[in-house]
């Protein structure tokens, strides 16, 4: 991100700085040319006012081929000038973007820490919480009011968690240096993603159809199987019961692609720009309410899958059916 937009900082102070070589160059393209005639003109007058004309000699002519070449001279002259212009100041802006950049980029990286950090500082608090009340909630003296509540309580408290985790985990994948890269195999990180909710699935009537190749690609393998993870959640999620999800693995030309298909509630075509945005969850179907989430599962799958140079695309038919496309480059 910061380096396009460093190389497009550049070209608008390359631009400026040409902008202004280049009409100066003009300008004294304009001057200079009618130089040597008024250079011209001057000695005539000269020579005329004080009589030094030699007999048989007229007044000095400007040669039209010598004024020429010396308007050429001028241009090539400028020519260069401007040349060696834009390549210093193409290092120099180039140079002086990075520069300005620099203290944006870092207090964009210190708030990135910062969230990090405070989700990791939720979390001692928020299991010592859940580990009293699941000890409270076992206690016989207990009331059916007072249990309700705890139980309820016991949901929130795992909902900040979950919360808490996410930020954790997009915050880190948005963070320069958060996923430590290994030879991994995608087909197993499928797998892993796929048992975690095949208990979803069936708990819905929901088979899960997979068709998977063996791909191996360097990766960080927890950071893609939650990603994957997501996308099966989503597609067991808005599906109804005893549906299908597609799980696909194939690799081609040096590309893997994972593609998760369901046939369930889809996804408008205006909410689909929006839906990888944070906290953004579409007005899917009025069973909305009752499925749970924050709307940030896509958001951060789409970060660890573009900090693997991989895309993430979607394509939906609502009603019927959604299609999520990972592409991830496997040399
Ligand atoms: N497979 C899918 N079918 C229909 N809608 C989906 C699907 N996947 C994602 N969405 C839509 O995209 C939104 C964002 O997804 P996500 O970031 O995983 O958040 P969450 O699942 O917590 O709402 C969801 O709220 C839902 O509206
Ligand atoms: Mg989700």
């Amino acid at each position: 991100m910061f380096h396009s937009a460093r190389i497009k900082l550049t070209l608008w102070y390359l631009l400026i700085i040409m902008a202004i070589s280049v009409l100066f160059s003009l300008i004294i393209y304009r001057v200079q040319s009618n130089e040597p005639e008024r250079v011209l003109l001057r000695q005539r007058t000269l020579i005329e006012r004080g009589g030094f004309l030699r007999p048989g000699f007229g007044p000095p002519e400007l040669e039209p081929e010598i004024l020429e070449e010396a308007r050429r001279r001028l241009m090539l002259n400028l020519i260069l000038i401007n040349l060696g212009v834009l390549i210093i100041s193409g290092g120099a802006a180039y140079f002086l973007a990075g520069r300005t950049l620099e203290p944006i980029e870092e207090a964009l990286e210190d708030q990135k820490r910062f969230v990090a950090d405070a989700s990791h500082e939720l979390r001692t608090p928020l299991t010592t919480m859940k580990t009293g009340l699941e000890v409270n909630l076992r206690g016989k003296a207990l009331g059916q009011e007072a249990k309700k509540i705890l139980e309820s309580n016991l949901e929130e408290v795992d909902k900040l968690g979950y919360l808490s985790d996410k930020l954790l985990h997009l915050s880190r994948y948005e963070q320069k240096e958060g996923l430590s890269f290994t030879s991994i195999s995608l087909k197993e990180a499928l797998e892993e993603a796929i048992e975690k909710h095949t208990a979803l699935a069936k708990s819905k009537k929901i088979e899960i159809v997979r068709n998977l190749e063996e791909v191996t690609i360097q990766g960080d393998f927890a950071a893609l199987a939650e990603a994957f993870g997501t996308m099966l959640d989503n597609a067991v999620k808005y599906s109804p019961k005893e549906s299908k999800v597609n799980v696909d693995l194939q690799s081609k030309d040096g590309k893997a692609a994972v593609i998760i298909q369901d046939f369930g509630v889809g996804i408008k075509a205006s909410e689909i720009p929006h839906i990888f945005a944070r906290f953004y969850r579409a007005d899917t179907s009025r069973t909305k309410e009752k499925i749970a989430g924050f709307g940030l599962g896509l958001s951060i799958a789409k970060a660890a899958i573009e900090k693997h140079h991989g895309k993430i695309e979607v394509v939906s038919t609502p009603g019927a059916s959604s299609t999520f496309t990972v592409t991830l480059p496997t040399a």
